[in-house]
């Protein structure tokens, strides 16, 4: 397997801020990394060096075999780019914007099919002006594709979405992965992170506090629950073997001839582990 992204040890302040402590990270060839944490955290930071946008204070990067601070033309045409905040003008119409950076690339793919590929067939001809939010994020994800590129970095791309929405942008994802596409994703919707990525890391006032397959991180850190009602109170039960706890515990009602209400039992997601890490603070400071 070959190896997309190195960061190593990454370092960045803003006059006096220290965004990154330190950031260290692979990401293999073919895979969706996700970065995970807070407002503040350095994500945007981190992925935002990587892309060449902003420069770093120390640290040494290598993406697709360069360093993207010299801003190689061989690199600009093998990846593409979803930023959190971006502005097209606004006066050209969807398929204009394509059109425009589909000309940034030696191998562009057919502007129709990508504008179709992101659901904007019907606002093809309408000015950027006039997309709504979530149909201008749908647009940064057609940008971001139009260059077939071989490494995609996507800062929240499915902020604003709708539901329909966010389901075909999974899909979306997870066909580019089967192509063997690279994909670096940070998101603050956890189901997306489970639902997607290979392994993901958890950053954390500019350092990384855990890194893993979202198995790893779940099956380390938390064990099953069984909830029900026992005479209209709640009982909850945490168990490392939920088949054999539920049978002892189905088995002991029926017996009794009872019943266990409201009964459910609930593995651990990604978001628990993730709350338990960050300590549920919203803020990094
Ligand atoms: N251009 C900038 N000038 C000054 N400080 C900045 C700048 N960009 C980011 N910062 C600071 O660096 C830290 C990390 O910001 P960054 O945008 O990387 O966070 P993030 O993890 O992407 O957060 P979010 O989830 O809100 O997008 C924050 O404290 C932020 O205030
Ligand atoms: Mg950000």
């Amino acid at each position: 397997m070959t190896t997309a992204i190195v960061a190593n040890d990454l370092h960045k302040s803003y006059d006096g801020v220290e965004a990154l402590r330190g950031v260290s990270f692979e990401v293999q060839a073919g895979e969706v990394f996700g970065l995970l944490g807070p407002n503040g955290a350095g994500k945007t930071t981190t992925v935002e060096i990587l892309e060449g946008y902003r420069t770093r204070d120390s640290g040494e990067v290598t993406v697709l075999g360069h360093d993207p601070a010299a801003a190689p033309r061989a690199l600009r045409e093998r990846i593409g780019v979803v930023l959190q905040q971006s502005e097209f003008t606004p006066h050209l119409t969807v398929r204009e914007v394509h059109r425009l950076f589909a000309g940034y690339y030696e191998h562009p793919r057919d502007v129709d099919e990508v504008v179709q590929l992101v659901g904007l067939e019907e606002k093809r001809d309408a000015r950027v002006k006039t997309l709504s939010g979530g149909q201008k994020r749908r647009l940064d994800l057609g940008v971001a594709l139009v260059g077939d590129p071989d490494l995609v970095f996507l800062d929240e791309p499915t902020t604003g979405f709708d539901p329909a929405a966010r389901r075909t942008a999974w899909d979306l994802i997870r066909t580019l992965r089967s192509l063997g596409k690279t994909i670096l994703l940070t998101t603050h919707y956890l189901d997306e992170a489970q639902q997607l990525a290979d392994r993901v890391a958890v950053i954390q006032a500019g350092r990384i506090v855990s890194l893993g397959t979202p198995a790893e991180l779940i099956g380390t850190a938390h064990k099953a629950e069984i909830r029900f009602e026992m005479n209209g109170e709640p009982v909850v039960v945490q168990t490392e073997d939920p088949t054999l706890t539920l049978h002892e515990l189905t088995s002991e009602a029926l017996a009794n001839g009872r019943r266990l209400e409201h009964l459910e039992v609930r593995r651990p997601s990604l978001e628990d582990v993730y709350l338990d890490l960050v300590g549920g603070e919203e803020n990094a400071e």
